[in-house]
């Protein structure tokens, strides 16, 4: 029946404090071994940005951001006084950009921000100074220098796993004659930690809820023990770049359901990143459509009728289901409008508009929490962090967007850290904030070189 069904559901995406807790305890022992070795069990890549930002920085930089939906070509103005202005202009990536020309795409739109803005070096300089925001894994092997360690959120460049990004980035620009040089590459969640360090100097912590999911935090050099071989005077901290949508590859933690299996199996990228397709905005759209065509599978839901567009993989976009669990309306219109005018379900009833919704919520729900684990976990890597105020910067549409993303965060933070130290911590949100973080880190750098 039904309720038999929608039952066995809510049991396999019930997530209880106790798995909660053991998950922390197993990011920690990821973590561990990711600061131990090149290939441990989490990235934990060092960025090479060891200056934190005093929010007096002046000046204006370049700035490029790559994020998994959009490029944004930024002139930031820092005013040296914790304020900035930000010009930019977004080009949605294409899907020719996204899986072949990546790199000659993003120099045509360089070459049209810095034509209509009329951008040209300063006085006695050859080139316009440029950081990079890249929203995908890089092994850094210097702040301007990174191997890309693959792709990920449907991204699928040929020829470039491996190699130098910048390289080829700068290469692009070459064959469209610009005259920028790129002096810092940094993730989005550095770019993320950075910008809200400008204003927030307590701001210990990046994260990206979005399209993807990752985070970023300081760390003692002293514990990072794969880069303690490094020549030369060792800085005292540096951010490192969990990277950690791996979490539990290796799939022993996770409750994964075989709803999750089933995207996993399908996906790009089949066993990469499976903590990242329980709880980001590219996947959560999915696991929910497998769950629905399950339900439809048994009849239980649309009286066993599914359409062409719902069958289609990736059809229900996150954007909707925010949509979704946001309907309070009495006869759940939105949800009507979306199932019957998008998804092309002709006659819904009630109850099946209840029961999407019931699904949306759960599912939904799993991702706020497991999301909220993952923050926590990290803020208790360094307890002595919590004994002070703190804040963290966070970006991306999940968190912007998807309904009582925040508030369940704040929740999840007091119950496993505790009323004290939740209480002395801030989130904000670093809204566009890696194309000004990557202005911060490319003036850190050619200041201090
Ligand atoms: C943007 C940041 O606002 O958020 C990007 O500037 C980041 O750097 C992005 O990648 C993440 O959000 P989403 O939802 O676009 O993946
Ligand atoms: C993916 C990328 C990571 C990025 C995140 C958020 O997880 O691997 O580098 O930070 O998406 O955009």
């Amino acid at each position: 029946s039904l309720k038999a069904l929608l039952t066995q559901l809510q049991q396999e995406f019930y997530v209880s404090d106790e798995k909660i807790d053991q998950m922390i305890k197993s990011l920690h022992e990821e973590m561990t071994d990711g600061l131990k070795k090149e290939d441990g069990l989490l990235p934990m890549i060092p960025s090479y940005v060891t200056g934190r930002p005093t929010g007096k920085e002046k000046g204006t930089y370049l700035s490029l951001d790559l994020g998994g939906t959009n490029l944004r070509v930024c002139q930031v103005q820092l005013n040296g006084d914790t304020t900035f202005e930000l010009f930019q202009q977004k080009f949605t990536i294409t899907k020719e950009a996204k899986e072949a020309t990546l790199f000659d795409w993003i120099a045509q739109c360089v070459d049209i921000f810095v034509e209509n803005h009329k951008i040209t070096p300063d006085a006695g300089k050859t080139f316009i100074p440029c950081g990079f925001t890249f929203s995908f894994p890089v092994i850094q092997t210097g702040i301007a220098r990174g191997n890309l360690l693959m792709w990920n959120k449907g991204f699928t460049v040929p020829n470039t796993v491996g190699r130098d990004v910048v390289l080829m980035t700068q290469d692009a620009f070459m064959r469209k004659h610009l005259n920028v040089k790129i002096v810092a590459i940094i993730n989005d969640t550095v770019g993320s930690l950075m910008a809200t360090s400008y204003s927030h100097p307590d701001c210990q912590m990046g994260i990206i809820f979005g399209t993807g999911t990752n985070a970023c935090y300081w760390e003692k050099v002293e514990n990072i023990k794969k880069w303690q071989t490094q020549e030369g005077a060792q800085p005292e901290e540096m951010v490192i770049n969990m990277e950690w949508g791996a979490f539990d590859n290796r799939l022993v933690n996770l409750p994964y359901t075989p709803h999750d299996n089933k995207l996993n199996r399908k996906s790009q990228n089949h066993g990469l990143q499976v903590f990242e397709k329980m709880i980001s905005g590219l996947y959560l759209g999915e696991v929910i459509r497998n769950a629905l065509l399950w339900l439809i599978d048994r009849r239980e839901l649309f009286n066993g009728r599914s359409s062409d567009i719902l069958n289609g993989a990736y059809s229900l976009d996150t954007a909707y289901v925010s949509a979704i669990v946001a309907d309070e309306s009495s006869d759940l219109s939105e949800i009507k409008l979306i199932f019957e005018n998008t998804m092309q379900i002709s006659d819904t009833t009630l109850l099946d508009r209840q029961v999407i919704k019931n699904v949306c919520k759960l599912i939904g729900g799993r991702a706020k929490r497991l999301s909220a684990a993952a923050m926590c976990a990290v803020l208790l890597w360094r307890p002595e962090l919590l004994e002070k105020s703190i804040s963290v910067g966070i970006d991306g549409s999940m968190y912007q967007f998807y309904p009582g993303f925040e508030e369940s965060l704040i929740r999840e933070a007091k119950r496993i850290l505790g009323e004290e130290k939740a209480s002395r911590l801030t989130l904000t949100l670093a809204k566009d904030g890696s194309g000004v973080g990557a202005a911060i880190v490319a003036m850190i750098v050619c200041r201090d070189t």
